[in-house]
């Protein structure tokens, strides 16, 4: 049974109020061979820029739910990520009943509609939007977009947002570009663990994150340097934005070598335009091993585990 028959199966049980078996769904679990049940693991996938780079005008969703073992579509537990093709002169509608929808424009240009208004849109630009409102993009020229929201949470709570947490959000490419540049200049930066600004909002000042719920990095990785590996509670699904086409990548896994390098790490290759996931708690590590900076647009559930105190994100010094 799907989860959403489930959902309306329970729904009219309830609202008939007929005679319930208050007993039946009792379960009893011995403490210490239940007490850390063992999920299906978040999975390293790979979602290659060819997805978006052809084709009709579509939603392109990046669903693992068999792999986690859940009934309904989702990248992760938490988050849904999709791209978004559209071709010129056309429009795509979109709707999630989520808390957070996080859209980055990888090419192209065009304009987003929505109760709260309009949006014009080119490549570089992203926008956030609360709540689970239905949203017409229409493209003016062919155009690609990374969609990310937090349905998949919703739906596992049995819940829909009810208020709008933070205003439309929009982060334009010449501001952060800017911004990164400043960061750029201060001393020391090519060393930090990671070269980027965290995308804030007016509305999350305790978590500093995009929204409540999603967190998102523009995160440069210089020629011809390494960012050392860090871990965290959150699950990442990384945007590569722009990378030479070898020799740019991650290297991730869930434990460490003496010497602080990730041990038998999976390699994930930076290619302009691809997603890869980093599975919550696995050591990551960024190379540029090209003449050229590279630059990644990872987002997260991070907000939620900032406020819940579990990200616990540590760094290897
Ligand atoms: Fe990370």
């Amino acid at each position: 049974m799907s989860s959403e028959s489930e959902a309306q199966s329970l729904t009219a049980q309830f609202r008939k109020r007929t005679s319930v078996d208050w007993e039946g769904g009792v379960r009893f679990y011995e403490y210490t061979s239940a007490a850390n049940p063992q999920l299906n693991a978040m999975p390293f996938a790979v979602f290659p820029s060819s997805l978006h780079r052809s084709g009709e005008t579509r939603v392109i969703p990046f669903d693992l739910s068999d792999k986690l073992g859940m009934s309904w579509p989702a990248t992760s537990p938490n988050l849904m990520a999709s791209f978004l093709r559209i071709n010129a002169k056309e429009t795509l509608d979109t709707q999630a009943s989520a808390t957070s929808q996080l859209f980055y424009v990888i090419n192209g240009s065009g304009k987003s509609t929505a109760s709260f208004g309009s949006i014009d849109w080119s490549q570089g630009d992203l926008f956030v939007l609360p709540m689970g409102v239905e949203v017409d993009h229409k493209a003016t020229a062919d155009a690609a977009l990374y969609w990310v929201h937090d349905e998949p949470l919703l739906t596992y709570l049995g819940v829909q947002p009810g208020v709008p947490r933070f205003k439309p959000t929009l982060f334009r490419r010449e501001r952060m570009i800017a911004e990164l540049e400043a960061i750029r200049c201060q001393p020391g930066a090519a060393d930090r663990n990671r070269m980027g600004i965290l995308l804030g909002n007016e509305a999350t000042p305790q978590t500093m994150t995009i929204t409540h719920m999603l967190w998102s990095l523009l995160n440069i990785l210089p020629a011809n340097k390494a960012q050392k590996p860090h871990r965290h509670n959150s699950v990442a699904l990384d945007l590569c934005v722009s990378a030479e086409p070898s020799g740019v990548y991650t290297l991730m896994g869930p434990d460490l070598n003496a010497d602080g390098t990730v041990k038998n790490p999976i390699r994930a290759e930076w290619e302009s335009g691809t997603v890869f996931t980093t599975p919550p708690g696995w050591w990551h590590s960024h190379h540029n091993d090209t003449g050229r900076d590279a630059l990644v647009l990872p987002i997260q559930d991070a907000g939620l585990h900032t406020w819940m105190r579990t990200l616990d994100i540590r760094f290897v010094l």
